[in-house]
């Protein structure tokens, strides 16, 4: 029995938590293995990584060192907790991964698609999920959930304006246009349960 590497994918809100822990017990219910983790982070060194990147002054990096730090978050994550899950078999659940860094540095921040995948091939040799789950919710809504989640106490990237968030979504719904057979949009907007039955039915052929 091979493992499967599935991402979770959005904007901030959306319930990319609550809908990892649901579907790793889903999946471990049909006798399956499953590691959930996280980006930025998943290892100690990536997390590290990820407390320079959440905190300060919302123009503390540029797009562009932020790439980098992300990558190189994403090598040591890649290399020390998702290859080896992937190699005993196990199923591994990432909140977040590569599609993230196209949509946030690349859509919101500008900087092209071959860039971030010239880091990802450096950083990773490559590699990419076997499917990737995007949950959809418009931005008001989903920045409701989010400040109801964090009492108001927002990270980097959080505090930034309006259009960034707007940029987020359309590069993720670009991305899953443009990849069909890998990434899947799931409406985040009903109940958390019937958001998980939707996930999982997007991981049908792979269960
Ligand atoms: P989260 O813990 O709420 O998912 O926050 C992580 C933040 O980092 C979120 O605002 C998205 C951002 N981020 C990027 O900008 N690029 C990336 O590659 C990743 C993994 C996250």
């Amino acid at each position: 029995m091979s493992g499967k590497f599935i991402t979770l994918e959005g904007g901030e809100g959306v319930g990319k938590s609550t809908q990892l822990k649901a579907l790793a017990e889903a999946i471990r219910a049909r006798g399956h293995s499953v590691v959930t983790t996280r980006e930025p982070g998943g290892s100690p060194g990536a997390e590290a990584i990820r407390a320079l990147l959440m905190t300060g002054d919302v123009d503390r990096w540029s797009p562009r060192a932020e790439a980098l730090l992300f990558a190189a978050a994403r090598a040591d994550h890649v290399e020390k907790t998702i290859r080896p899950a992937l190699a005993r078999g196990e199923w591994v659940l990432c909140d977040r991964f590569i599609d993230s860094t196209r949509a946030y540095q690349g859509g919101a921040g500008g900087l092209s698609d071959s860039d971030i995948m010239a880091l990802h091939g450096v950083g990773s040799a490559g590699l990419m999920p076997d499917r990737t789950l995007v949950l959809t919710l418009d931005l008001d809504q989903a920045a409701g959930r989010a400040e109801a989640r964090d009492g108001g106490k927002a990270d980097r990237f959080a505090l930034q304006h309006e259009q960034y968030h707007r940029d987020v979504a359309n590069a993720f719904q670009a991305m899953a246009v443009a990849s069909p057979e890998r990434m899947r949009l799931v409406s985040a907007v009903g109940s958390p349960e019937e958001v998980t039955a939707l996930s999982l039915a997007a991981l049908g052929d792979l269960l």
